[in-house]
């Protein structure tokens, strides 16, 4: 589906409100994650419908090791049943999916399915999905400065951009946050240089495809500068910064 100028191609999630979900009605942390993988398959498909090509997730942040220890096995489980029980239809339904971040440290059994799960659907283009895991925007920089050092490359912003692990697609347009947060939390530091931000209010498990029209609502009444006037844009448009990079 070819999508109308307003809509952004690339919109980024911070699903967050899981835990508070499943708080209120006196259940387990992990109920409220299985309701989550609920809510992003909901939005995986809101999203292609509406002709979004790139929807990346935060999943399991590097810092969420520090989460008691059963959440974080439970976190691991849900992504074990989610990749046996998810894939197929990813597959099906030509989305193209891509684990980002730090796979040291993962156990052999997990980054086989992670790399059999992008294996899989590694022929489809209808849209991409990226589910950062064990990922942080910090990580992601120091990673790329890594292998630009290691590869004698001089640290300039154009090689940076090159070695990130989101060096496959543009940059972000549109940063969603759900659960009432207003802040970015390590998510895409060096992407979201240019993004539009939208907070909303619903806990994860209820950001519904209304939650995701207010978004894309409020991002499309927005007027993207990118460091020009406000009167140079409308004058002359900027191809966004993204399809020139792309
Ligand atoms: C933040 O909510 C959410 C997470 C740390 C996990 C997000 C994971 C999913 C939506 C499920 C998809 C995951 C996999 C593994 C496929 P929170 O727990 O911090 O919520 P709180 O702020 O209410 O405590």
């Amino acid at each position: 589906m070819t999508a109308p100028v307003s809509v952004p191609h690339h919109v980024a999630i911070v699903m967050d409100g899981n835990g508070r979900w499943a708080t209120r009605r006196f259940l387990p942390r992990v109920a409220g994650h299985k309701q989550g993988v609920n809510a992003l398959r909901r939005c995986v498909h809101a999203c292609a419908e509406r002709g979004i090509q790139v929807l990346t997730v935060f999943a399991f942040s590097s810092e969420n090791w520090n989460r008691p220890a059963d959440e974080v096995s439970g976190l691991l489980e849900l992504l074990v049943l989610a990749l046996s029980r998810e894939v197929p239809q990813l597959r099906a339904d030509g989305v193209q999916l891509h684990f980002i971040g730090e796979r040291r440290g993962l156990s052999a059994r997990l980054i086989a399915g992670l790399e059999q799960a992008e294996g899989a659907t590694a022929g489809n283009s209808r849209m991409v999905l990226n589910v950062c895991f064990n990922y942080g925007g910090r990580w992601d920089i120091a990673q790329a400065a890594q292998a630009l050092v290691a590869r004698g490359e001089p640290v300039t912003e154009a090689n940076l951009d090159r070695a990130m692990a989101l060096a496959h697609v543009p940059d972000p347009d549109l940063v969603i946050r759900t659960g009432g947060e207003q802040r970015i939390s390590n998510f895409l530091l060096w992407q979201s240089a240019y993004s539009e931000l939208f907070f909303s209010d619903k806990l994860w498990p209820e950001f519904d495809e209304a939650a995701l029209a207010e978004a894309l609502t409020a991002y499309a009444s927005r007027e993207r500068r990118f460091g020009q006037t406000s009167a140079q844009v409308v004058r002359e448009p900027l191809a966004p910064l993204q399809s020139q990079i792309a």
